[in-house]
């Protein structure tokens, strides 16, 4: 508890950028409030990244990828690349979940075109090296990038903060790198469930002390990625995802209950329904698996549903990528729906057809 108030303490120092935004309506939040708008809102999930020319020329400038995750003048300007070209209703805050275990003191790197490394922990004994209390200083540079993001986005862009789900989190500080089962992570939930929760409840702890810095510096939306969701069984779903999640949903509506919080349980598609009830989000991200029919269901039960276009189809363009987007866009106009994609662009993407996409769902070309 002691070091959530260390944490608590640095972000009652964060400036508020909040105060003077009330009055701008922005259209992405107009889903939350139960109105559905033609065309849809739209963002897209990793719209900052290497698929873009003027991202690569400023990731070299950063350095190493954290190095640009923890500089808040190169990452705010990263985060407006897209908007510039494409005047997306929504940006995203450019950082990393990562960041995270990284903050607590399990020191993260990315190996050039290989993705994440950190030193696995494995067992109970490794939680030791983690602490919170420390985490603060590196929480309070991403702050800083929010509170320069919401000075320099034109005021009708929503701004979208994030970290990941306790249980993706932990998977890759597990495994100490990605992988494609999260063997470890379920392994170590299945021989010693005591232990595993308290890396669960570390990581939960934390996020709780992370997102309200993020709000009060001026994000508008929190969302939260789950994206190895789709590799438990219902009852480790429940335990490992639902609740923990549930946690830090009812922590920010405590304090922030107008801010929305979209869940992102990627792979999960045939739990959505129970995610949506036992966390109490206002919207999910949906992956290109989940049928547009499960998004229509949640959207009319009063939850927004986002998602799902695939984004290899945004890799091969042409009249596949229009013919898809036309369908999302009949099957969910006239509900709570914001347009996305399933999962992020991926770096083979040509920068053309995302404009393409944006004409599309905009029913300008
Ligand atoms: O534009 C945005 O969406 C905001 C920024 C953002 C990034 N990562 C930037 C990034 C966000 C929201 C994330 C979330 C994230 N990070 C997730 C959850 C969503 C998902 O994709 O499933 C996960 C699992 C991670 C962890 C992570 N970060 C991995 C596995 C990798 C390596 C894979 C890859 O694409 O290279 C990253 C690196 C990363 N995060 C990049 C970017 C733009 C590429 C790094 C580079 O520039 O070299």
């Amino acid at each position: 508890m002691k070091d959530v108030t260390a944490v608590q303490d640095l972000t009652a120092k964060t400036t508020s950028s909040r105060v003077s935004d009330t009055s701008v309506s922005r259209r992405f939040l107009k889903p939350f409030a139960g109105e559905s708008l033609s065309p849809p809102p739209m963002w897209l999930m990793r719209q900052a990244g290497r698929y873009l020319p003027e991202y690569r020329a400023t990731r070299k400038e950063a350095g190493s990828f954290l190095d640009l995750c923890y500089n808040p003048k190169l990452a705010a300007e990263v985060t407006l690349q897209p908007i510039r070209r494409y005047g997306f209703d929504a940006s995203i805050l450019f950082s990393d979940i990562l960041v995270v275990p990284d903050a607590l003191g399990q020191r993260v790197t990315f190996a050039e075109g290989e993705g994440p490394r950190l030193q696995p922990i494995r067992e109970v004994a490794g939680l030791a090296r983690l602490s919170l209390s420390n985490a603060g200083e590196k929480f309070a540079i991403v702050w800083e990038t929010v509170a320069r993001l919401r000075q320099d986005l034109p005021k009708d862009t929503a701004l979208i903060g994030f970290c990941g789900a306790p249980w993706t989190v932990a998977t890759y500080m597990v495994e100490g790198q990605g992988s494609s089962d999260q063997g470890e992570a379920r392994g170590w939930a299945y021989r010693d469930p005591a232990g595993f929760a308290q890396l669960i409840d570390i990581l939960t702890d934390a996020s709780i002390a992370y997102l309200p810095g993020q709000i009060k510096a001026g994000a508008d939306v929190i969302q939260i990625f789950d994206s190895w969701a789709g590799s438990l069984a219902e009852n480790q779903f429940q335990q490992w995802v639902v609740l923990p999640t549930a946690r830090i949903v009812a922590a920010l509506k405590a304090a922030h209950p107008e801010v929305p919080i979209i869940g992102f349980p990627k792979g999960a598609a045939a739990q959505l329904q129970h995610f949506v009830a036992g966390t109490n989000v206002d919207g999910v991200s949906c992956d290109t698996s989940c049928p547009l029919g499960v998004m229509q269901a949640v959207a009319a039960r009063g939850t927004v549903a986002q998602g799902n276009l695939d984004p290899l189809l945004l890799v091969a363009g042409g009249a596949a990528l229009d013919r898809r987007v036309d369908e999302i866009l009949d099957a969910m106009t006239g509900k709570r729906f914001i347009f996305n994609l399933g999962h992020g662009i991926v770096p083979e993407t040509p920068p053309e057809h995302v404009a393409q996409l944006v004409n599309r769902v905009r029913r300008n070309g």
